[in-house]
């Protein structure tokens, strides 16, 4: 089947504040918050996108919805290719690719009434006044939430399990096609995420969304998608089915994030990595692996060249020179030397 999400090359630098030194030398430093990513994910599947802070989750998150442009590289999405995309096109891709906020203050105007904030879109995608109530009933079913009282009500009048399923709503009045979720429970209390995330994974299977679901967390990925990506300053180093990732992590920045990981909860805070000393600095990116600063297991090469992602059996890919892919004749599993 054709992939719904089609990403080749994807890269995105920002220009960073230069200090007087700086400007003194004529230099113009940049962050590279994505570097040259390539994945497909297949209609209705469900991806993580794992990594700690900084790694460029949000970034690619938003370059996939079109709210931010591509230094380089392509994204296509349903068969469009985003780049070109003006007009009505640009309209129908706004319905049909959503994003789910972390803050329910990001997503909802406070001084909006729950109705008005989710008639907003129905407005802006020009769907007529007449159907509003009708599309609100049926999401707010959709979000578990009972009858239409809570429409009145103002966000500073509710509960944060209460926000975050009017937050879903909102991404979903416009029966969208395509998810992206950044990191959706974190502001949450334990006890209110795990009624999210089932309600997550209900509607993911209901509506056969694609999404991805962005988190620095291994558990929550985990429980919300079946496969794993994970990135590391602004490099896809690993993807694969989640609990194969799990149970044999290739590359060693998966293997340490894993590690630090020995029973996932789900509520699991920032473990510290068991890793060589050294910031992930995006600022600080060479030619290299962009882990190597930090890789127990780094040879010459991780500085010289930077480690292509390799194909490997079982649907995974790594991108570590350690990890040779299995010669075609022999069906061997991968493994680190
Ligand atoms: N608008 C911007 N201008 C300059 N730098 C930016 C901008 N947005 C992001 N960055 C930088 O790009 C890198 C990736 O940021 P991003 O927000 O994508 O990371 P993240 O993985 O989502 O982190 P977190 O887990 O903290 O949300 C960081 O170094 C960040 O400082
Ligand atoms: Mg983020």
């Amino acid at each position: 089947m054709d992939a719904y999400v089609r990403v080749r090359g994807l890269t995105k630098t920002f220009a960073v504040r230069r200090g007087l030194a700086q400007v003194m030398r004529g230099e113009h430093p940049v962050v590279h918050a994505v570097r040259s990513v390539d994945f497909d994910i297949a209609p209705g599947e469900t991806v993580g996108l794992l990594g700690e802070s900084g790694c460029g989750k949000t970034t690619t998150g938003r370059l996939l919805l079109k709210l931010l442009e591509p230094s380089a590289g392509s994204i296509a999405i349903g068969g469009r290719e985003l780049a070109g995309l003006a007009g009505t096109e640009l309209m129908a891709f706004r319905r049909d690719a959503q994003f789910v906020f972390q803050n329910p203050f990001d997503a909802l105007n406070p001084r909006l009434s729950i109705a008005n904030s989710l008639s907003e879109p129905l407005v802006n995608a020009g769907i007529p006044k007449a159907e509003h109530l009708d599309r609100m009933k049926v999401v707010l079913e959709r979000v578990r939430i009972r009858g239409t009282d809570l429409l009145e009500r103002y966000p500073h009048e509710m509960s944060g399990g209460q926000l975050q399923r009017i937050v879903l709503a909102r991404a979903l009045v416009l029966e969208p096609r395509f998810v992206v979720a950044d990191e959706p429970v974190s502001m949450l209390d334990v006890s209110v995420r795990a009624g999210i995330l089932n309600l997550m994974r209900e509607l993911q299977d209901t509506l056969g969304l694609t999404a991805i679901y962005i988190s620095h967390d291994l558990a929550l990925v985990r429980y919300v998608a079946r496969r794993t990506m994970v990135m590391y300053l602004g490099s896809l180093v690993e993807d694969g089915p989640t609990e194969d990732v799990i149970r044999e992590p290739l590359h060693p920045y998966t293997r340490a994030l894993i590690a630090a990981v020995p029973q996932p909860r789900v509520d699991q805070s920032r473990a510290p990595l068991p890793l060589r000393p050294g910031t992930a600095d995006a600022r600080k990116v060479g030619a290299g692996c962009a882990f190597v600063n930090r890789c127990p297991v780094a040879i010459a090469a991780c500085t010289a060249e930077r480690p292509p992602l390799i194909d490997l059996p079982g649907g995974r890919r790594v991108a570590c020179h350690l990890v040779q892919a299995p010669r075609a004749a022999v069906a061997a599993e991968p493994v680190l030397s």
